[in-house]
C-alpha cells in the first residue's frame, strides 16, 4: 500500500539528504557545466546528475517497484508508475543557474504521484534552511530550525497590490515572447520577481511571501511538488481557461487573485512564442 503520508516521509527525507549533499559537495570554485540542453545557458552540472542519482538510489532501495521521471534521467519504469502505480517526479536542482552562481534560491523538488496524480511533495531549500511538505488532503507545512508552521496563500489581493513572480525559458525566441507578455503585466501589478527557481516561487506563494506566479515553459518536474504545496495552502494552480498547468502556461495564486491574473494574461496571448 502507498499511503501519501508514507510517500511524503520518504520524499522529505530523500530531498533533505540530497540538499545536504549539494551544499557539502559543491566544489569551492563552483560546479562544472558538463552539458548544455535547449540553449548555451541551459546548463547541467555534475551536481545535478549526482543529486538525481542519489535520489533515485534511495527511493529505489525503499520502493523497488516504483517508476521515475527525473529532469536529468528522463522516464524510467513507465508514465503511470511501475508495478506499484507510484511515479516519482524529480528536479534534483531547481534553480541550477542560482546554484552555479552560489545564489541561495535553489531547491531539491520531489513529488510522488499515484496513478498520475500528485499525492505528496517535498521541496528542500538548504541555503534558506527551509523544508516545504504537503500531502493531498493534509495541508502544506514549512519546517525550519525554529519549528513547523502551516502555510496559507494570500487571497483576493488586487492586482495593483500583488507581488507576482515569473520566470523565463532558456530559448531566445521564447524569451522575446515572454518579455512581450511581461510588458502587459508589469504596469498592472505591485512588482515582478524573477527568483530563478520555479518551485521556490511556488513555495513562496504558498507561504504568503508572493501573491501570484505565472510562467510559460515549465515542465512536470518543475511544478509537481510545488503545485501540490500551493493547492494544499489553499491556492489554485492551472493553465489558461481551466487547462491543466504545464508547459503551455502555469498560473498560480490564491482565490480572487488567481482569476484577476488569469484575466489579465488571457488577452496578452501568452501561449504565443
Ligand atoms: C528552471 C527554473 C527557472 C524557470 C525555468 C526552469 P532549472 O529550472 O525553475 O526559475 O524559469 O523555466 O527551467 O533549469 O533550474 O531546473
Ligand atoms: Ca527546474
Ligand atoms: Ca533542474
Amino acid at each position: 500500500m502507498s499511503l501519501p503520508e508514507d510517500l511524503l516521509e520518504l520524499a522529505a527525507a530523500t530531498a533533505r539528504e540530497a540538499g545536504r549533499m549539494l551544499v557539502d559537495k559543491r566544489p569551492a570554485g563552483g560546479p562544472d557545466v558538463v552539458q548544455t540542453k535547449s540553449s548555451p545557458t541551459d546548463v547541467v552540472t555534475q551536481m545535478d546528475r549526482a543529486a538525481e542519482a542519489l535520489i533515485i538510489e534511495r527511493i529505489r532501495a525503499a520502493r523497488p517497484d516504483d517508476a521515475f521521471l527525473g529532469e536529468e534521467g528522463g522516464e524510467q519504469g513507465g508514465e503511470h508508475g511501475g508495478g506499484s502505480g507510484v511515479r516519482w517526479v524529480i528536479d534534483p536542482i531547481d534553480g541550477t543557474v542560482n546554484y552555479l552562481y552560489d545564489l541561495p534560491d535553489w531547491a531539491v523538488s520531489i513529488a510522488a504521484e499515484v496513478d498520475g496524480v500528485a499525492v505528496a511533495g517535498a521541496v528542500e531549500m538548504p541555503r534558506r534552511g527551509e523544508s516545504y511538505t504537503a500531502f493531498r488532503g493534509g495541508g502544506a507545512l514549512l519546517h525550519t530550525a525554529s519549528g513547523t508552521r502551516e502555510l496559507r496563500v494570500t487571497e483576493r489581493v488586487p492586482l495593483s497590490r500583488a507581488l507576482v513572480a515569473t520566470g523565463f525559458g532558456y530559448d531566445a525566441g521564447r524569451r522575446a515572447a515572454q518579455a512581450r507578455v511581461l510588458t502587459g503585466v508589469l504596469p498592472a501589478v505591485r512588482d515582478i520577481r524573477r527568483g530563478g527557481s520555479c518551485c521556490v516561487d511556488l513555495c513562496s506563494l504558498a507561504a504568503g511571501r508572493l501573491d501570484a506566479y505565472y510562467e510559460r515553459g515549465v515542465q512536470a518536474w518543475d511544478i509537481a511538488a510545488g503545485a501540490l504545496i500551493v493547492q494544499e495552502a489553499g491556492g489554485r494552480v492551472e493553465g489558461l481557461h481551466g487547462a491543466a498547468p504545464g508547459p503551455e502556461l502555469t498560473i498560480a495564486a490564491g482565490p480572487g487573485t488567481f482569476e484577476a491574473l488569469h484575466d489579465l494574461l488571457a488577452p496578452l496571448d501568452p501561449l504565443r512564442g
